[in-house]
């Protein structure tokens, strides 16, 4: 206790007669205020350092599912578990609606760390190279706050922990096995090493792309090359085919509609004297709207097989969407967004807020905001000094922790603020 400072306490007394407060600066000061005692910035921390020392892959999230089953179990949270696999929902407040849901992705990724600290990745090969340990720790730092503040809370926190956004798509599992029952709106933040430390950042609309691979066989006849007539050569045909790929986006898509088709791979024969029986290839197609996805998912598949069949061969496109279906882009419903947009403003300040362009990159959380109006944003983490300045997925990528706390924040009052504001 002694760690609280006089004035935290006073709104604390003042807030437990009035929980009429709760919209004013005086209630975004508390808040931060608790966020930010040093006994809870420590844990956060702590919290985090753990998660990054043993990284776990896509659904194989058991540690990192039990540390924070440990965590919801020592605050007094009710929890259902497991749901795909590893995740887990928890719930604060009244039981009863509204239901608003905080969303927090725990799996690392197959990288092996090359930051020399003292709480690296313990485990060869794999890293929290995405900052998905961060965002466990905000979210667990949220739920002390909101514990903190269960009795004023109007209605439902529900809090996600989701395995295998990298890959797997467990959104897409956590949401048929009920995690979303009975939410009306939802809300999720990532580290972002391009913002300064907690500035956040998002946008209205479409901010993260949509996105899907795929891979085709082209099938001609193998031969030996001094006779070409006598084979049908798959390395021409294909070739034409990575050629004719690249007019879907140039002669096809809105130029005001950004889109990608990258091949990133092609293979075909190891023998500079035999035409080989087929190539093989593939890559990325990237949108912003689930219509357009799809379109270039199907205009993909249609240039490859009649082009090379010009060539006379013939072609299967796989897109893998058993395994890993097409994520939808992110797109922030207006007022979501705005919601979340006041309150980081509230809590951060205007100068640190900033409307940030749409981004190429996925996330599955798309599936959520399929089903339920939602909001994604950023909180930075870089810090030129501490060296955070390497973009996710990099081997040396790492974070400005200071940013932990105020992310749980703001999580926290996201979600107050929303179920006050949705009686
Ligand atoms: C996106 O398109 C796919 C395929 O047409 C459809 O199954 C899915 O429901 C669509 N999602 C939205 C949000 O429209
Ligand atoms: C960067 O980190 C250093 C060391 O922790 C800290 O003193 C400094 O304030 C940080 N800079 C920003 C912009 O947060
Ligand atoms: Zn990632
Ligand atoms: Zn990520």
């Amino acid at each position: 206790m002694d760690f609280i400072p006089l004035w935290v306490l006073v709104f604390v007394v003042i807030s437990a007669f009035s929980p009429s407060i709760v919209v004013s600066k005086d209630y975004s000061d508390l808040i931060l205020g608790l966020a930010k005692q040093p006994e809870t910035v420590d844990w956060i921390k702590e919290l985090r350092r753990k998660i990054h020392g043993y990284p776990e892959l896509a659904y194989e999230e058991f540690e990192t599912s039990k540390l924070i089953r440990g965590e919801l179990d020592r605050m007094g949270i009710s929890y259902r578990y497991p749901l795909a696999g590893t995740g887990i929902r928890a719930w604060i407040g009244t039981g009863g609606p509204p239901f608003v849901a905080l969303r927090a992705d725990m799996d690392a990724l197959p990288i092996q760390e090359g930051v020399e600290w003292e709480h690296k990745s313990k485990v060869p090969g794999k890293m929290h190279a995405c900052g998905h340990d961060a965002h466990v720790a905000m979210l667990l730092g949220a739920t002390k706050i909101l514990k903190f503040r269960e009795n004023y809370l109007k209605g439902t926190v529900v809090l996600i922990f989701q395995p295998a956004e990298e890959a797997g798509v467990g959104a897409k599992r956590m949401i048929k096995d009920g995690a979303l029952e009975n939410v009306e709106a939802i809300f999720a933040v990532h580290i972002n090493p391009n913002l300064p430390t907690s500035v956040i950042g998002s946008r209205s609309g479409p901010l993260l792309a949509g996105s899907g691979f795929f891979k085709a066989v082209i099938t001609g006849k193998g031969g030996s090359p001094e006779n070409p007539h006598l084979s049908i050569d798959a390395t021409l045909a294909a070739s034409m085919a990575v050629i004719s790929l690249q007019n879907i986006v140039s002669r096809e898509a809105d130029p005001l509609d950004s889109q990608v088709v990258s091949v990133a791979s092609f293979n075909g024969g190891n023998n500079l004297d035999i035409i080989p029986e087929s190539v093989v290839l593939g890559g990325t197609f990237r949108a912003f709207s689930n219509q357009t996805i799809y379109q270039i998912r199907r205009r993909i598949e249609e240039v490859i097989v009649e082009q090379t069949k010009v060539y006379r061969c013939s072609s299967t496109v796989d897109f893998f969407e058993r395994e890993q279906p097409i994520l939808p882009p992110t797109v922030n419903d207006e007022r979501m967004y705005e919601h979340m947009r006041k309150v980081a403003v509230d809590l951060v300040g205007s100068e640190n807020y900033k409307v940030v362009a749409p981004l190429m990159g996925a996330e599955d959380f798309s599936f959520y905001s399929e089903h339920v109006p939602a909001a994604f944003f950023f909180i930075g983490i870089r810090n030129e000094t501490l060296g955070s300045i390497h973009s996710a997925h990099s081997p040396y990528f790492m974070i400005d922790e200071d940013a932990l706390p105020i992310g749980s924040a703001i999580h926290a009052t996201i979600a107050e603020r929303y179920l006050n504001e949705h009686q």
